[in-house]
């Protein structure tokens, strides 16, 4: 016979204190019986909101965001499952103090953090977006963006007159540009040499002068691209990025992006962590990077071998992989706790996972994972969200929860 759900229960909340490093196993109320000034979960259209009704609504509005955004550097590179930049905003204002988002991906909540003129430290086990992130809050004088268009405009023409593809390209990335687009990244890619902001642009335009469908599809379209428009969309892109950059110059709040794993952060005196972990299941973070990683030569292996909940480690084996995705979600939960201060909080946006026809349940391990850490439970949204990046419709959640204060 399988199973009860009361077994299971009981063994998750096992599973759970042994992985949290706890000598026995915490008592997990449910999702909707938290303590305090909470309501129980209800079901409201198509979100369910629990906890503290004024703070739930708030994560709720912040789950609903849809419209394209420019402001500040935002819009400057695609990158999969990436904040929308008001949630990221709103999320900042349920807390206080110094910010962490330890999955920062492309940067969305440290520029956020800057134009709150708040102190943040973005951390992330990838190369490529840690080059963006970085790049999306360099502050620049003048001089260094008239640098940035004077670069890109003698890399634009050097790619003109440009007639060589590389003969070291692995197949799959010959397959994903006609051999005149080959050419002009690899004289721009010549020219740039290691200048960040060159080459947080030249990522920028990767994907999109390849025959690739998007950052997240892999499959090849026949489209073709004209003699020189590579060339020219960087010189557009680079001057694009520089007008964008002029807007963060006056946000003064200090920013840093490190390349380390969630799992291993020994960090502390934070305000408040905000950020959005893999969604089980969901993304191959690393592998979709494929063509940036070739084109800027960074060795990424780390990524491939460390990421979180990765949708590969699901189809090689859903239960094992389901296993590792709840041992690593507590791990970097508590990291990311004992980083906060006293009265501290941390807010998680996280979605279901999707393997084959099943659902994963996210919201249940993250809750289950931050009471056993005592974390007390604030507030939680869930609605259903559409994913451009993969064209479905998944459920997201956000949590907010607070860590206690001394004494
Ligand atoms: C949902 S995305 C974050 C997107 C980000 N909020 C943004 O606005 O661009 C999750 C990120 O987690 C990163 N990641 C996966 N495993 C990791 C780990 N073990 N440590 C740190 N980052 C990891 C991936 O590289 C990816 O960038």
């Amino acid at each position: 016979m399988g199973e009860s759900r009361r077994q299971k229960s009981k063994r998750l909340e096992q599973e759970t204190a042994e992985l949290l490093g706890l000598a026995t196993a915490p008592s997990l109320p449910k999702a909707d019986e938290a303590p305090g000034k909470v309501s129980r979960a209800v079901k409201a259209g198509e979100a369910i909101l629990g906890g503290d009704k004024g703070l739930a609504k708030q994560l709720e509005g912040a789950l609903r965001y849809a419209e394209r955004v420019e402001r500040y550097t935002h819009g400057f590179h695609s990158y999969p499952a990436a904040f929308h930049p008001d949630a990221a905003r709103d999320l900042l204002a349920l807390g206080e103090g110094r910010v962490l988002d330890p999955f920062c991906g492309g940067g969305t909540v440290l520029v956020e953090a800057l134009a709150a003129g708040r102190d943040s430290l973005g951390c992330d086990l990838g190369a490529i977006p840690c080059l963006v992130a970085r790049a999306r809050v360099t502050r620049t004088d003048e001089a260094a963006r008239t640098a940035l268009r004077t670069g890109a405009r003698a890399a634009a023409e050097v790619a003109l007159r440009a007639q060589v593809p590389p003969e070291d390209a692995p197949p799959d990335v010959k397959r994903a540009y006609e051999p005149h687009v080959a050419a002009e990244l690899q004289a721009i890619r010549g020219a740039i040499g290691n200048d960040p902001l060159l080459r947080a642009v030249f990522s920028a335009i990767l994907v999109k002068v390849s025959r690739r469908t998007s950052d997240t599809h892999q499959a090849l379209t026949e489209d073709e691209r004209p003699e020189g428009t590579t060339a020219t969309l960087f010189h557009k892109k680079a001057r694009e990025f520089a007008r964008m950059l002029e807007t963060i110059e006056p946000l003064l709040a200090p920013c840093r992006v490190h390349r380390e794993d969630a799992r291993e952060l020994r960090l502390d005196g934070f305000g408040m962590v905000v950020t959005s972990p893999p969604y089980p299941g969901v993304y191959d973070y690393a592998p979709i990077q494929s063509l940036r990683r070739y084109w800027l030569g960074v060795d990424d292996s780390s990524t491939l071998r460390d990421e979180i909940g990765s949708r590969r480690s699901f189809r090689a084996g859903r239960a094992e992989a389901l296993a590792a995705w709840r041992a690593d979600t507590g791990k970097w939960m508590k990291a990311a706790s004992r980083a906060l201060e006293p009265g501290g909080r941390l807010c998680v946006v996280v979605g279901d996972g999707q393997v084959g026809a099943k659902r994963i349940d996210s919201w249940t391990v993250h809750d289950e994972v931050a009471r056993a850490l005592g974390l007390r439970w604030l507030a939680r949204a869930s609605v259903e969200r559409q994913d451009v990046g993969l064209g479905t419709v998944r459920w997201e959640h956000a949590g907010l929860w607070e860590k206690a204060t001394a004494g």
